[in-house]
């Protein structure tokens, strides 16, 4: 056991005491004498910045540390570590860039500042030799920037597809589970604290995109723009998307596909909602979990697996990031942190040229020869049918038609649903997902 006397403290500024903010307080405090034998120092918070400090919290703020101006952060001497967790690119921005060029060391979890500023702020890092730790940004509890930063480091990864959002996870599995609709099961999800406080980043794929590009940008080694990758939400799917989906032996997840073209050397990075095997393991990762699941040119398939959101989970990973930094202060040679550009690959892949299998919801007149129609414009794009249902029960005059699609370009198959919707017996937007074989 360590001598009580030779271990030191390391002392934290902490930007935010939002969810997480919280949660990296509370279990410091709670493995407090763990931590400190495994990391040989005292982590200590030493000041806290919060924009309201009266805001009622389920961990009590400890005033005499609180303040609400980020400088004091910067300009404490006594702080080694800044971690952000404000949220937000704008002051996150100055906060972080202005704790490196002050020699502190930080850690985020903010995974929207990474998409949108990574490549600058890790360059600054490695101009000031100062870390920047982001394990928290992706994936809550699992350990995946580690994983590819370190475990993995031998290997050429040739593809992703994860589960990344968690409420959006949760949103799904609410509605295929208990029926829920849409906006009952987000409600759901932002009480139990899953979603973002503006959730329109879970539901409209960006907070996975978010997360998509930072692991994009680490595997293949220059940093993506927002402009260089695909994004669609769950925004869309209904009830029967999901009960059709279920019938034909799949389920919907919103997935991030991060995958090395092995023809032109080319990186495609997409979130979509897609439909996926009942069989395949990623369709068992339910609720707030989240999984990714990596192919890598050494290490074949490996799987990695944990809560993707909430307090305690996305804690733990800042904490790991400050035993981390705590290493790195302790003299130890720097671990594989933050962006190592190179070029090495290829550019980004334009999704149109991307393929798979389809799933097309049409609602209809239900009159002769719609079907016609609508098999006519897929033959003329050379898109095949594989199978086709239109249920029984419908409304006076309406119908449903459920479709599934042969191998196409997703350039080809956004033309033939462009042309499909334009029909006069079309009533609804067309709903068009992947069907994806991982
Ligand atoms: N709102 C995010 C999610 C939390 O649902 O996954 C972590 O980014």
């Amino acid at each position: 056991m360590a001598d009580p006397k030779n271990i030191t403290t390391l002392k934290i500024g902490l930007a935010g005491f939002g969810n997480v903010g919280a949660g990296v307080y509370k279990n410091l405090l709670k493995n407090k004498d763990l931590l400190s034998e495994r990391i040989g120092r005292e982590l200590v918070i030493h000041r806290i910045v919060v924009r309201n400090p009266d805001k009622p919290r389920d961990v009590d703020l400890p005033a005499d540390i609180v303040s609400t101006n980020l400088d004091d952060l910067i300009e404490d001497d006594e702080i080694d570590i800044v971690v952000e967790l404000i949220g937000g690119t704008d002051q996150a921005f100055d906060l972080v860039k202005s704790a490196l060029e002050s020699g502190k060391t930080v850690v985020t979890g903010n995974k929207a500042l990474l998409a949108e500023h990574g490549k600058e702020l890790f360059a600054i890092a490695d101009r000031e030799k100062t870390p920047i730790y982001f394990e928290a940004a992706v994936a809550g509890g699992i350990p995946i920037i580690k994983t590819v930063q370190e475990s993995l480091v031998g290997n050429s990864i040739e593809s992703m597809a994860g589960i990344i959002n968690g409420t959006s996870n949760y949103i799904l599995g609410r509605m295929s589970d208990a029926g829920l609709d849409y906006q009952e099961a987000l409600n759901e999800a932002q009480q139990l604290g899953y979603a973002e406080a503006d959730p329109a980043l879970d539901v409209n794929g960006w907070d996975a995109a978010h997360k998509a590009i930072i692991l994009a940008s680490l595997s293949y080694g220059s940093w993506m723009r927002s402009e260089d990758i695909y994004v669609e939400g769950i925004e869309k799917i209904s009830l029967p998307d999901i009960q059709v989906a279920r019938d034909l032996g799949y389920v919907i997840k919103l997935l991030a596909i991060i995958r090395l073209d092995s023809e032109s050397g080319n990186i495609e990075v997409r979130v979509q909602p897609s439909l996926i095997p009942k069989s395949h393991i990623l369709a068992s990762v339910n609720g707030v979990f989240n999984a990714i699941f990596v192919r890598g040119d050494i290490v074949g398939e490996t799987l990695f697996y944990g809560s993707g959101a909430g307090q305690d989970p996305t804690s733990s990973s800042v904490i790991s990031d400050l035993a981390d930094a705590a290493a790195h202060l302790n003299g130890a040679a720097a671990s594989r942190t933050g962006f190592v550009p190179h070029g090495l690959y290829g550019q980004p892949l334009p999704v149109d040229v991307s393929i798979s299998e389809y799933y097309l919801r049409l609602g209809v007149d239900d009159q002769p020869g719609v079907v016609a129609k609508i098999a006519g414009i897929l033959g003329e794009h050379q898109i095949g049918i594989s199978s086709m249902i239109q249920p029984e029960e419908h409304s006076e005059g309406t119908a449903s038609i459920f479709l599934m699609l042969y191998l196409a370009p997703f350039g080809t198959m956004k033309k033939a649903v462009a042309e499909i919707a334009k029909l006069d017996c079309i009533q609804d937007e067309p709903v068009l997902m992947r069907v994806e074989s991982l």
